[in-house]
């Protein structure tokens, strides 16, 4: 032992010294340990190989051997693991042969030297056999890492000096959703609150982004779309407008997860119908209509004037999933009226009417400048056709002009007229149109007729040959012109 090792004392001044011999070193220094390894020590000791080495022969040759404190060789250091291999925790002593070492993650004792734990060990603290004594050394081997393997774990020889290592484990897992789940598997009822709840495991812990394809795609879910607490988000109250796909996206720095679940918000059926007046003649077919949004446990009926429409004589219901159709061929006046289309669920039922008239519809009254147009659906002649104006706000007198009938007799009737004496301004117009049934009108509309200047212009090239130009438009003309020349 003398041969192989050369203490130098340097109790004060703390020095250095080679042991040429020997090529392995130790330096101590008042109570720290500090042990050089063979290749660090022939760097660290480079400098110190000019000593004389006489002096450090005989100097050895002097010193009595003392009973040296063990060391670890072995630095502290931080193991990342993956999830499921193993790790070997090194702790290398020095001596190598009679230390006691003792392994301990916090206060868990694990091992005593090479002493397999206690069963009450075992049991406490639920050490299993994947912890072992690396054979012939000190380090602890851990087989399968786990999640909760993850830690401190220090090495520790049991002596006066307690000297110590501590290794950080950090087990690395990609995450996983073990589960991802939406309240009532996702069939819940308008009003309701709705919990999405990700089960997700990882190390380190992943964090989620939750999102939802709206209208505008996927969509990432904020703190005022729900409340959002360990793993899930909440969603109160929820209404149809919830219903669809989410996701749950799981991250952490080893790699990521998404799940997806879907959500079906069911509520009291809502009824559509294709139009809300329908133009017919006795013996022409007319289809009504009627759709119910987004769900598909509805029962369908139609009813005339409030009472159940059957499968027969003029009537004919088809009906698929959530739509339905009504085709009536009317036999007389009778057969006109209020039908109506009611949708039922558990939740409750809705309805909307559809009126069946032999007087003509009119509809989309709408205005491009000073040029009026809208569509008439007539089954039956057309008699008469006429624009109520008057300038908007109530004060106005009603003015009335008479739009030529077309030439051509059809059932849809899309027509443009060209106000041609009015000047710019805010107008309410209504259409009135006589079938040889009935009159019926439009619904009055309000709108800006903005007379423009180029328009003008254009019409006052054409002045002399025109004779669709109206006196008003020829002094509006003439009143611009004076205001340009000034
Ligand atoms: C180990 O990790 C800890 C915390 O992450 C850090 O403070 C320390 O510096 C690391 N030690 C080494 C040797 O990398
Ligand atoms: C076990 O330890 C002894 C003594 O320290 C050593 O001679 C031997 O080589 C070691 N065996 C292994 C497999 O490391
Ligand atoms: C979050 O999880 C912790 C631990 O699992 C639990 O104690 C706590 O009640 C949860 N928080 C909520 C709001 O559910
Ligand atoms: C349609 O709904 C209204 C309002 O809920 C109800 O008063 C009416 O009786 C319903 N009509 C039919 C035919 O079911
Ligand atoms: C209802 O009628 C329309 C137009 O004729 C048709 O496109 C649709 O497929 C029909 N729906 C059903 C359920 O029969």
């Amino acid at each position: 032992m003398e041969l192989r090792l050369c203490l130098v004392l340097a109790l004060a001044i703390g020095c250095f010294v080679k042991c040429s011999e020997a090529r392995h070193s130790v330096a101590r220094r008042s109570n720290d340990v500090n042990y050089v390894d063979d290749e660090a020590g022939d760097d660290l000791l480079a400098d110190a190989a000019s000593d004389d080495d006489t002096q450090n022969d005989a100097e050895g040759g002097d010193e009595e051997e003392e009973v040296e404190d063990a060391i670890i060789i072995t630095q502290s250091t931080n193991y990342s693991v993956d999830l499921g291999s193993n790790v070997r925790l090194a702790c290398q002593v020095s001596p190598s042969v009679g230390v006691v070492v003792q392994w301990r993650r916090g206060t868990v004792k694990y091992f005593l030297g090479t002493m397999k734990p206690t069963e009450q060990l075992l049991q406490t603290y639920g050490i299993d056999e994947r912890f072992s004594i690396a054979p012939n050394s000190t380090d602890l081997l851990i087989r399968d890492v786990q999640p909760d393997d993850s830690g401190v774990y220090s090495c520790e020889i049991l002596q006066e000096n307690l000297p110590s290592i501590h290794h950080r484990v950090a087990v690395l897992e990609s995450p996983r959703i073990r589960e991802f789940i939406a309240t009532d598997n996702g069939r819940v009822t308008e009003g309701a609150d709705l919990v999405l709840t990700c089960d997700v495991t990882g190390s380190p812990p992943p964090k989620i982004v939750w999102s939802r394809d709206g209208p505008n795609g996927n969509e990432r879910l904020h703190e005022r779309d729900g409340e959002f607490f360990n793993n899930s988000v909440l969603i109160r109250n929820v209404n149809r407008q919830h219903t669809g796909k989410y996701y749950c996206y799981a991250f952490n720095p080893i790699g990521s997860n998404q799940a997806e679940v879907n959500v079906h918000v069911k509520g009291k059926p809502r009824v559509h119908v294709h139009r809300t007046v329908v133009n017919s003649a006795v013996n022409v077919e007319a289809v009504l209509q009627c759709a119910v949004h987004d769900d598909s446990d509805v029962r369908i009926r139609w009813y005339k004037d409030g009472q159940l429409v059957s499968n027969t004589g003029a009537y004919a219901v088809v009906s698929a999933g959530s739509r339905s159709n009504l085709t009536v061929i009317p036999e007389s006046d009778a057969h006109f009226g209020t039908y109506t289309c009611e949708a039922e669920n558990d939740l409750g039922k809705h309805n909307r009417s559809i009126d069946l008239v032999q007087s003509p519809v009119v509809e989309n009254l709408d205005a491009d400048g000073p040029k009026l147009s809208w569509t008439i659906h007539s089954h039956q002649p057309l008699r008469q056709i006429e624009i109520q104006l008057r300038q908007a706000g109530g004060e106005g007198e009603w003015r009335t002009i008479t739009v030529p009938l077309p030439e051509e007799r059809r059932h849809v009737y899309n027509q443009v007229y060209l106000l041609e004496d009015v000047e710019s301004g805010k107008y309410e117009a209504t259409v009135r149109v006589q079938n040889d049934k009935s009159w019926s009108h439009s619904d009055s509309a309000l709108f800006d007729i903005e007379v423009q200047p180029e328009l003008i212009q254009h019409a006052s090239v054409y002045r002399g040959g025109s004779d669709s130009l109206r006196p008003t438009m020829l002094a509006l003309t003439t009143l611009i012109y004076l205001l340009v020349r000034m």
